[in-house]
């Protein structure tokens, strides 16, 4: 972002699958009373089949691509939290429309604690393996460091009540917000 331009007034929820992006966006939204967008929901409704199915019936690539089509058109929000796909930062454009979005905020947990969260549905395509923690504890590596880049601020929802990173995330967003509007 340019030096005093003003940053949207939206927060993006960035982070692996299981971190706690839909439930904790949710919450923020309502206490905020901002609206509330889940990117993999509008992908869902744009094509007309849940996630599962765009996978088997079409492959992640192109599952990708209406991921990225959909960011694209969120660039006009405001007011909104917006809760992103755990593969959304693997594309650098996208990387750079999240920025451009508003406050982007990490949401990261442990191996276990994700396992143990992603191991209570089968929602997931990417983690339908053999054996899911060794998955996990792969794809963790290979993309945390893309979300520390991609986020302005990160915390660790391992042990922590929806609540009370609900709490946090609101107190760091709104001295963004503020910070940016004075500048
Ligand atoms: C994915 C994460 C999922 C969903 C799709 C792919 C990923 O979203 O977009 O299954 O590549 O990490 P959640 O992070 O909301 O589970």
């Amino acid at each position: 972002m340019l030096p005093g331009s003003a940053i949207r007034t939206n927060i993006v929820l960035v982070g692996f699958m299981g971190s706690g992006k839909s439930s904790i966006g949710r919450l923020v939204a309502g206490r905020l009373r901002f609206r509330f967008i889940d990117t993999d929901q509008a992908i869902a409704e744009r094509a007309g089949m849940n996630i599962s199915e765009i996978f088997t019936r079409h492959g992640e690539a192109h599952f990708r691509g209406l991921e990225s089509s959909v960011l694209e058109s969120l660039a006009h929000l405001d007011r909104h939290v917006i809760a992103t796909g755990g593969g959304i930062v693997l594309r650098g454009d996208n990387r750079a429309r999240l920025r451009e979005l508003g406050f982007v905020v990490g949401l990261k947990a442990n191996e276990s604690v994700i396992v143990e969260r992603v191991s209570r549905n089968t929602r997931r395509p990417l983690l339908q393996t053999g054996d899911p923690r060794e998955t996990v504890r792969q794809m963790l590596a290979e993309r945390q460091p893309l979300y520390d880049a991609a986020a302005q601020f990160t915390i660790d929802t391992s042990y922590l009540t929806h609540t009370e990173v609900a709490v946090v995330i609101i107190a760091k967003a709104r001295r963004a917000f503020a910070w940016q509007n004075a500048t």
